[in-house]
């Protein structure tokens, strides 16, 4: 049967603010609590591909599938492939360098390419094979940022504590406003995840604090309850190529990330898998 699918694009135009971690620990979280789980990764700088040790130029990715060269699902790489070591669960659509020229390469595959709804098709191939499909975007407005704005179900931005990744949050919300008034009505904000948090420190404690308060929905917070903390083990299970559930699957940020996937499972309403397809661990 096929699956409802959730695509969620995770963003914020500030670089190094927590995007890729997140989606790539959510991510995981969500295979763990049964979910079938696809990353597409859309950054020239491929995070997402590198944070699980896969070369970027042994496969074809991100790049072949915006240009329509390849079926989007021909392009996804799984547990057991080779060269690959994604837990069993979670897919990846991985990206290498050539993203940066996918403009030219685009322009001159046809004059009336619309770019920014080049991520339209792909999605809907791949729609029902997985419950959910995280865009991983780039901290800048590339073709393949606007196309996920575009063609997502629900925006989820990440942000640190540090002033200027919460400004950028401002921009986030605006370009969200306009994606809605320019093709995608449908558009949703998930919430604000914040991460990379010292919650020893009083300047994080009124970051966090001015978060819960400036970003509300009717009277409701948008940020999620659960901040993921800062810690060393972050970039040490990155250095290795694995998630912190593969190297630290007791560490308080894991259970931080664990946590947070329970809140983003309710937030979407999405229903616990009847059977759990993956064993946990
Ligand atoms: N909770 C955390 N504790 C400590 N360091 C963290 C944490 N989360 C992320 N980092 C570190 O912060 C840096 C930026 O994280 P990440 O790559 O996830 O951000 P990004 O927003 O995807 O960046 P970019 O905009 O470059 O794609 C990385 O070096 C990562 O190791
Ligand atoms: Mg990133």
């Amino acid at each position: 049967m096929d699956r409802q699918t959730t695509v969620i694009a995770v963003g914020n135009q500030k670089g190094g603010v927590g995007k890729t971690t997140n989606t790539v620990h959510l991510a995981r979280a969500l295979v763990e609590r049964g979910h079938r789980v696809l990353i597409i990764d859309l950054d020239m700088n491929h995070g997402a591909t590198r944070h699980f040790g896969i070369v970027p130029e042994a496969f074809l990715g991100s790049y072949e599938m915006l240009l329509g060269e390849e079926p989007a699902e021909s392009l996804v790489l799984g547990h057991g492939d080779e060269d690959v070591s994604l837990p069993e669960g979670l897919f990846l659509i991985p990206a290498a360098r050539k993203l940066e020229g996918i403009d030219q390469a685009l322009a001159s595959k046809s004059k009336f390419l619309s770019p920014g709804e080049v991520l339209k098709e792909p999605l809907n191939a791949l729609r029902g094979k997985f419950d959910v499909i995280f865009l991983d975007t780039a901290p800048n407005a590339t073709t393949p940022t606007i196309a996920s704005y575009l063609a997502a179900d629900q925006f989820l931005l990440s942000a640190m504590p540090d002033p200027f990744a919460i400004a950028g949050l401002n921009d986030a919300l605006a370009d969200i406003g306009d994606a809605q008034r320019r093709g995608n009505p449908q558009l949703r904000l998930l919430g604000v995840v914040l991460s990379g948090v010292d919650k020893r420190t009083a300047l994080a404690q009124s970051l966090t604090d001015f978060v819960e308060q400036s970003f509300a929905l009717e009277g409701v917070s948008l940020k999620f309850r659960t901040t993921i903390g800062r810690s060393t083990v972050i970039p040490q299970t990155q250095k290795a190529g694995r998630t912190l559930f593969e190297t630290h699957p007791d560490h308080k940020v894991t259970h931080e990330y664990r946590a947070l996937a329970e809140e983003l499972e309710q937030r979407l309403g999405l229903h616990e898998p009847v059977l759990a397809e993956v064993a946990h661990g």
